[in-house]
C-alpha cells in the first residue's frame, strides 16, 4: 500500500476539530531516513573506546544438572583472551533482582536449561572470545529433565502458583447445554527475531561510576539490576538507549541479562566491555513466546451462543518466572477476546520446565488468550454448521448488557457491532464466502478458506504501578526544542508520536522538535516501553511537560499585552494575543531575557485503572482496542503447503496520531502474528537443545509471504476515554488480528476433509504454527 493512500475514513469528522498542524498527519519516522541511509546508531555502531574487550558468553550444555566444575585452562591458554568471568566475580547479589528472584546472574552450583550461561570469556576481539568460550569445560552431573507442558504438569511443576477466576457456575451450565463440545489444543512458541541482537557496551567511568549503552525496553530496570550486581546505589549507574533494531518484548527484562554481564566482566577487567550475542546464541540463551497448552469443555444453544465454558490454559514459562505471571495474566484477561461469557471457570497454570526462560513478546499473553475462544468458536460453529462470523456477532459483549468481562470490568466502549458489519460489506465476505465453496466443491488438490476475526485489547499495564510515565521539555533561545521522555524507541515510531504532540502543544512546526536518547539520567524510575502503551504515557508526560513552558509563556505575553492568559494562542509557529502576533523565537528570547522558566517536567498516571491481583477483579484497562481482519487463504493438500491470499483489515486506533505510522505497526502487527501461527516453528529436541536456532531452520515471514491485496482501513472515531490526541494504542492488537489465518486455514482443512468422507462437524485438530507438516496432520495425510 502506497503511504500517500492512507486516508482517513471519515476524515471530514476531524476536520471539522481544531486543526492539527502536526497530530493527525503521516509524517515520516523521525529517524527514517537515518536508517535507510545507515546513518542511524545503533550499539555496535557507536565509536569502542581505545581499550575496550569484548564478552562471549559460555552456556550449558545440559537441560538440567549439578555443576561440579569449571575448567577454563584452554581457553585462558588462547591467543587475545584476558580471562573468564564467574559467579564468584559478583560483588553484589548473586541473582537477577526480579520479583520472583530465582535466576542466577551465572549458574554455578545448577544449570536449567541448555544455554544457560554459566560464565563469560573475555579477549581482545569479538571472534576471539567466542571462539575461546567453545574451549570452556564444563563437568556436569545430568539430572532428570521436564521439557513438555504436560510432563510440568504431571510432576506439578510450576513457577508460580495456578489462578482461578469462576463466574457463575459453569459445571451447571454445562449439564443443561443443548450442545455440548471438548476439545485440546497447543500454541507454538516464538523468536522475537529482532534485526538488532541483544546487545550492551558497559563503560566504567570515574569514581565508581558507570555508563551503560544497553538495547533495551526498560532502562530504569536494567539500571537497577546493574547496581545490583554490581553492588552499588542507581545514581552510579547511567543507562542510554537511543534506539533498538526491535525489541518486540524480547527486550523488556532480558536485554538486562547482557548489561549486568558486560559490567561484571568490565568491573574485572577494569575496561570498557562489549557484550553482542551472535544469532544462534542469542535464539539459545533468552527466552520466547509462551507456548501454551489448552482443554476446553464448553456448552452452547442451537445458534452457537455460549452457555457455559470450563477452560484450562498450562503455559510453559521455561526455568524460571521473568515476567511469566503478568503474561498468564494477560491470557486470562483476554480468553474472552470480544464475547460474554457468563458460566465460565478457567485456570492458569505456569509451568516451570527446563527450557529457556520464556519472556514479553507482543501481545504478551494476550494472543494466547483470545486464540483459545476463537478457536472454540470456530469449533462451534463447525458443529453446527452455521457461519462462524454469525456465530461470532452472536456472542459479542452487548451494549447496555451481557457486557460484564469474566474479571468483573464494564466494556464501556465496545465499537464491535459497527466495526464488524462494517468489515464484512467491506470485504464481500458473504459473497466470497459462497465463492470459496464454490471453488472448494470442484477443486480436490487446492482448498480455499476465508474467516473473519475480531479483536478487543486491554489497554494499560496489568500491574497497575508501571502506568505512569516522565518527560523533560526544554526550549532553548533559538526557539529549537528538545524533548526527553522515558520510553524508548524501538522502531514503532514513538519518537515520532511525542514529537508531534510537542509541536502541536506549543505551535510550532515539528521540524523544531528533537527527541533524545532514552537515559535514566534524565527521567527516572521510568516503565518499561510496553504493553502498547508508550504513547499513551510519555506523549501525555510530555504534553503536560510542554503545557507548563506555554503556560509560562503565556502568562508572559499577557503581562505585556494586559489580556488574560487564556487569550494566548499558539500557531503556526506564531504566539497571538488579541492585540498582537509574535513569532514564537522572538517571545521566547524575551521571555529568556526577562528570566522566564524555559523548560519544565511534565508527569502523567494513567486515570481510573484498579485491581484486585489475587482475585483478578476490577478495571485493569484505561480502554480497549478494537479490529477485525477477514483473512482467505489457500493449502495444497498433497505438500500441505498454504498461501495467504488476501487480507482485510479495518483497526481503531482512535483519531490517529500519524496514519502512516500506524498502518504500518497494523501491517507489521497483522504479518509476525502470521508468522507465529504459519511457519514460525520452535523445535527442542528430546534432551532440550533447541534445533532451529538460526533463518536457515527458523522461517519468518518473507515479503513474498505477504499478499497483494492488503488492505488496511482505520476506524474514524476517536477514543471515548480522554487519551493523548483523542489516539489509542497500537502496538500490539494487530498482531492477534492474525488468528484469522489460522481460523481460515481450520476452514480449508475442514472442506478437505469433507471430500475425504471425514465425519460431519469434526473437530479441526490444526497444530500452531501451522507449518506443512501440521497442515498435512490436520489432514490425516500423515501420522503423529
Ligand atoms: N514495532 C517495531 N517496529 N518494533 C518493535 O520492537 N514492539 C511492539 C510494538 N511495535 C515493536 C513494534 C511491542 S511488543 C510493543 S509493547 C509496542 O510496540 C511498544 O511500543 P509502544 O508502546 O510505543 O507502542
Ligand atoms: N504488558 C507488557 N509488559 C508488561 C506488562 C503488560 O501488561 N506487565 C508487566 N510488564
Ligand atoms: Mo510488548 S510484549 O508489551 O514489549
Amino acid at each position: 500500500m502506497k503511504r500517500d493512500d492512507i486516508t482517513l475514513r471519515g476524515a471530514g469528522e476531524s476536520a471539522a476539530i481544531a486543526p492539527q498542524p502536526a497530530m493527525g498527519r503521516s509524517h515520516p519516522h523521525e529517524s527514517a531516513r537515518a536508517q535507510v541511509a545507515g546513518n542511524a546508531h545503533y550499539i555496535d555502531d557507536l565509536p569502542e573506546l581505545r581499550g575496550t574487550l569484548f564478552a562471549a558468553p559460555v552456556m550449558s550444555p545440559v537441560a538440567h544438572g549439578r555443576v561440579n566444575g569449571i575448567d577454563a585452562s584452554a581457553a585462558l591458554a588462547m591467543p587475545g583472551v584476558h580471562g573468564v568471568v564467574l559467579a564468584s566475580d559478583i560483588p553484589g547479589d548473586r541473582v537477577f533482582p526480579s520479583a520472583a528472584r530465582d535466576e542466577a546472574i551465572l549458574a554455578s552450583e545448577a544449570v536449567q536449561h541448555v544455554g544457560q550461561v554459566v560464565a563469560l570469556v573475555v579477549a581482545d576481539t569479538v571472534m576471539a572470545a567466542r571462539r575461546a568460550a567453545r574451549f570452556v569445560k564444563l563437568d556436569v552431573t545430568p539430572l532428570p529433565a521436564i521439557l513438555s507442558v504436560q510432563d510440568a504438569l504431571a510432576a506439578q511443576s510450576f513457577v508460580l502458583p495456578p489462578v482461578h477466576v469462576r463466574r457463575g457456575d459453569a459445571e451447571a451450565a454445562l449439564a443443561q447445554a443443548t450442545h455440548r463440545l471438548q476439545g485440546q489444543f497447543e500454541t507454538g512458541g516464538q523468536e522475537h527475531f529482532y534485526l538488532e541482537g541483544q546487545i550492551a557496551y558497559a563503560l566504567p567511568l570515574e569514581q565508581g561510576q558507570w555508563w551503560i549503552h544497553s538495547s533495551n525496553q526498560h532502562p530504569g530496570e536494567v539500571q537497577h539490576w546493574v547496581a545490583h550486581a554490581l553492588g552499588i546505589p542507581a545514581h552510579a549507574v547511567r543507562v542510554e538507549c537511543r534506539r533498538m533494531g526491535g525489541g518486540f518484548g524480547g527486550k523488556e527484562t532480558q536485554a538486562g541479562h547482557m548489561a549486568v554481564w558486560a559490567a561484571l566482566a568490565a568491573r574485572k577487567f577494569g575496561r570498557p566491555v562489549k557484550l553482542r550475542l551472535d544469532r544462534d546464541d542469542d535464539f539459545m540463551v533468552t527466552g520466547k513466546r509462551h507456548p501454551f497448552a489448552y482443554e476446553y469443555d464448553v456448552g452452547f444453544d442451537a445458534s452457537g451462543r455460549i452457555t457455559g465454558l470450563k477452560l484450562q490454559m498450562a503455559t510453559d514459562c521455561g526455568h524460571s518466572a521473568d515476567l511469566s505471571g503478568a503474561v498468564a495474566d494477560r491470557a486470562v484477561f483476554h480468553c474472552d477476546n470480544a464475547y460474554f461469557l457468563e458460566d465460565v471457570d478457567i485456570v492458569s497454570y505456569r509451568c516451570k520446565t527446563h527450557m529457556q526462560s520464556h519472556t514479553a513478546f507482543r501481545g504478551f499473553g494476550g494472543p494466547q488468550g483470545v486464540i483459545a475462544i476463537e478457536v472454540i468458536l470456530g469449533d462451534i460453529a463447525r458443529r453446527l454448521r452455521l457461519d462462524a462470523l454469525d456465530v461470532r456477532l452472536r456472542n459479542l459483549y452487548g451494549k447496555d448488557e451481557r457486557n460484564v468481562t469474566h474479571y468483573q470490568m464494564q466494556v464501556e466502549d465496545n465499537i464491535l457491532h459497527e466495526l464488524l458489519p462494517t468489515l464484512e460489506q467491506s470485504s464481500d465476505y458473504r459473497r466470497r464466502q459462497k465463492a470459496v465453496s464454490a471453488w472448494n466443491a470442484v477443486n480436490p488438490v487446492f482448498k480455499r478458506g476465508l474467516a473473519i476475526t475480531p479483536v478487543k485489547f486491554g489497554i494499560s499495564f496489568t500491574a497497575t504501578l508501571f502506568n505512569q510515565a516522565g518527560a523533560l521539555v526544554h526550549v532553548y533561545t533559538d526557539g529549537s526544542v528538545q524533548v526527553n521522555h522515558g520510553g524508548t524507541e524501538m522502531g514503532q515510531g514513538l519518537n515520532t508520536k511525542v514529537a508531534q504532540v510537542v509541536a502541536d502543544e506549543l505551535g510550532v512546526p515539528l521540524d523544531h522538535v528533537m527527541v533524545t536518547a532514552a537515559d535514566t539520567s534524565k527521567v527516572p524510575n521510568a516503565s518499561a516501553t510496553a504493553a502498547s502503551s508508550g504513547t499513551d504515557l510519555n506523549g501525555r508526560a510530555a504534553q503536560y511537560a510542554a503545557r507548563t513552558v506555554r503556560d509560562n509563556l503565556a502568562a508572559f505575553v499577557s503581562g505585556l499585552d494586559r489580556c488574560g492568559a487564556g487569550a494566548v494562542r499558539f500557531e503556526g509557529g506564531m504566539v497571538i494575543s488579541p492585540q498582537t502576533t509574535r513569532p514564537w523565537r522572538e517571545v521566547v528570547v524575551a521571555a529568556y531575557a526577562n528570566r522566564i522558566q524555559l523548560w519544565s517536567d511534565g508527569f502523567y498516571r494513567t486515570p481510573k485503572i484498579h485491581y484486585d491481583k489475587t482475585t483478578l477483579t476490577g478495571r485493569p484497562f484505561f480502554y480497549f482496542a478494537y479490529g477485525a481482519a477477514c483473512t482467505e487463504v489457500a493449502i495444497d493438500t498433497t505438500t500441505g503447503e498454504s498461501r495467504v491470499l488476501a487480507i482485510d483489515i479495518l483497526h481503531d486506533v482512535g483519531r490517529s496520531l500519524n496514519p502512516a505510522i500506524d498502518v504500518g505497526q497494523i501491517e507489521g502487527g497483522f504479518i509476525q502474528g502470521m508468522g507465529w501461527l504459519t511457519t514460525e516453528e520452535l523445535v527442542w529436541d528430546p534432551k532440550g537443545r533447541l534445533a532451529t536456532h538460526a533463518p536457515s531452520t527458523y522461517k519468518i515471514p518473507a515479503t513474498s509471504d505477504v499478499p497483494e491485496h492488503l488492505n488496511v482501513a482505520l476506524w474514524p472515531e476517536a477514543n471515548r476515554e480522554d487519551n493523548v490526541g483523542g489516539s489509542k494504542a497500537v502496538g500490539e492488537p494487530p498482531f492477534m488480528l492474525a488468528i484469522s489465518v489460522y481460523e481460515a486455514l481450520r476452514n480449508a482443512v475442514a472442506a478437505a476433509r469433507a471430500d475425504g468422507g471425514a465425519a460431519a462437524g469434526e473437530r479441526i485438530e490444526l497444530r500452531a504454527p501451522a507449518t506443512a507438516e501440521n497442515v498435512l496432520r490436520a489432514l490425516g495425510r500423515v501420522a503423529g
